[in-house]
């Protein structure tokens, strides 16, 4: 994900903007948030405008990518709103693409560490595929063919070669951001890599009830807090390079750092029952209010970009992790259902009043808050837009199965052993130009931020 900092960023609206002005006031996308049937016209809408983006199903193109300027990791993403779609509405269109995409992209040992991304993937590239395939095995999602890797399987093949990448030699443990050393990031640490970790081991624990999956999930949260990227409010910053001991926090903040560890903390909870997890999971919950607006109350926002039009690629499609998440959270932790479901209403029904834009009338905006359409277009942000429609339709939904109760994906605890993580063969000539460009961006943007020109945007 290249996503450390945004605030320094020239627009990327306007590089997406298109220039069709929306015909009258027809609104293509109608939807009823009280109204199964409505949200379901509306999410099958919805997905089948951000289906055009994807070409991986055509003959000579790579199942599982996304076409520039869409990242790998996001994919990854969009498989997981495809099953989760699945699941909610019951309609299989997408569900031999997504079981192509997926078992391509996992690998011969199902950690999803393809050598074609070996110059860009990070640990929460990784993990957000690692999340789809825990999604898959949650809800019963048809299995892959038998002598591929399965489900579970990969979710454990991806905790098996993050579990090692624990890393205390500096800021006394985490994840770092960048998997390989010659990636720029590798010396940052951040949130969403170790928050991607503990939230999936959170629920490998609750799915099979091993234990060592519940211990990483707790070393994991303790580190987050000891280190600092959750402060005593529990709100969560971006990260901080280890070359200072993640002494120089990067204080943004994204609402998917808090959705990944919410629905991580209610897994915790379910697994154990233990009041401690409850009450993490109320303050992580409590911490989410500060996406919320206030007029039109109750509506999803990216505070940290979508007010000054900084949201880069990946950021348009945030939040709809944190929708995604919360309605999963309503079902492991019903005691939240309360505060939860006015919340993805609201954000439902505005985000659906964006969706009239592009030839069919379906493309949605990024800021829901506008409740029409900004006359922007990208993949992510439909896909946000997706996932917090179909987020209504969890009332109407069963609850995650687990090993023991109904799972049928088959695991092993020792995947992702084999074959070893993919070694440059001469970096020289394997970082193009463009790749250096990009990165030489990146670090200019990292420095920024963590020399506090985004000071602005910190919370409390
Ligand atoms: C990696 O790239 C090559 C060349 O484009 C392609 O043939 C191969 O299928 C790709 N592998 C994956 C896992 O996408
Ligand atoms: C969480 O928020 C609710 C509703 O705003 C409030 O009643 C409750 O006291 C808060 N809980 C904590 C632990 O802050
Ligand atoms: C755990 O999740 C199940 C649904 O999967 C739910 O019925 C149960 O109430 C949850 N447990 C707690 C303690 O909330
Ligand atoms: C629990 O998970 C760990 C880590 O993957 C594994 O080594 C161990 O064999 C598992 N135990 C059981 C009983 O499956």
């Amino acid at each position: 994900m290249r996503a450390a900092s945004s605030s320094t960023q020239p627009s990327w609206a306007s590089l997406l903007t298109i220039g069709l002005a929306g015909l009258g006031a027809v609104q293509a996308v109608d939807l009823d948030i009280e109204d199964g049937e409505s949200i379901k016209k509306a999410a099958k809408e919805i997905a089948t405008n951000m289906m055009t983006y994807y070409t991986g199903m055509n003959p000579g193109d790579n199942p599982g990518n996304l076409p520039d300027p869409y990242y790998w990791w996001e994919a990854g993403a969009m498989f997981n709103a495809l099953i989760d779609y699945w699941y909610y509405t019951g309609d299989d269109t997408w569900n031999d693409i997504t079981i192509q995409g997926m078992t391509w992209q996992a690998g011969e040992n199902g950690a999803f560490m393809p050598n074609n991304q070996s110059k860009t993937e990070g640990n929460d590239d990784q993990v957000f595929w690692a999340f789809a395939a825990m999604s898959a095995a949650e809800r019963n999602f048809p299995n892959p063919p038998d002598d591929k890797p399965q489900w579970l399987e990969m979710a454990q093949a991806v905790f098996n070669t993050q579990a090692p990448r624990w890393d205390p030699s500096s800021c006394g443990g985490g994840l770092r951001w960048q998997i390989f050393t010659w990636n720029n990031g590798y010396n940052y640490k951040n949130t969403i890599s170790t928050g991607g970790f503990f939230h999936l081991a959170a629920r490998l624990a609750k799915y099979t009830g091993n234990s060592t999956y519940s211990d990483w999930a707790e070393k994991a949260w303790d580190w987050i807090s000891d280190v600092g990227f959750m402060t005593t409010n529990y709100h969560f910053w971006d990260g901080a390079s280890d070359l200072n001991e993640c002494k120089e926090l990067n204080k943004i903040e994204w609402t998917y750092n808090n959705g990944v560890f919410l629905l991580g903390a209610a897994n915790m909870y379910n697994a154990t029952e233990d009041p401690k997890w409850k009450d993490r999971l109320q303050r992580v919950l409590n911490s989410t209010d500060i996406f919320f607006a206030t007029t039109p109350k109750n509506v999803m926002y990216e505070r940290a970009c979508e007010t000054v039009n900084t949201c880069m690629v990946d950021q348009r499609s945030f939040k709809g992790y944190l929708a995604r998440w919360m309605a999963s959270t309503t079902q492991l932790a019903p005691f939240t259902f309360d505060q939860i479901m006015p919340k993805l209403k609201a954000s439902g029904q505005a985000a659906a009043k964006t969706c009239t834009g592009g030839d069919q009338q379906t493309s949605c905006g990024l800021r829901w808050t506008d409740q029409k359409w900004d006359h922007t277009k990208d993949f992510g942000q439909q896909m946000a837009a997706l996932e917090v429609v179909q987020s209504n339709l969890i009332t109407r939904v069963d609850p995650p199965v687990t090993s023991d109760n109904g799972g049928t994906s088959k695991g092993n605890p020792s995947a992702g052993g084999k074959p070893p993580e993919p070694k440059p063969k001469a970096l020289s000539y394997t970082i193009t130009t463009a790749d250096r460009a990009g990165a030489g961006i990146l670090t200019v943007m990292m420095i920024i931020t963590l020399g506090g020109s985004c000071g602005w945007l910190i919370w409390d």
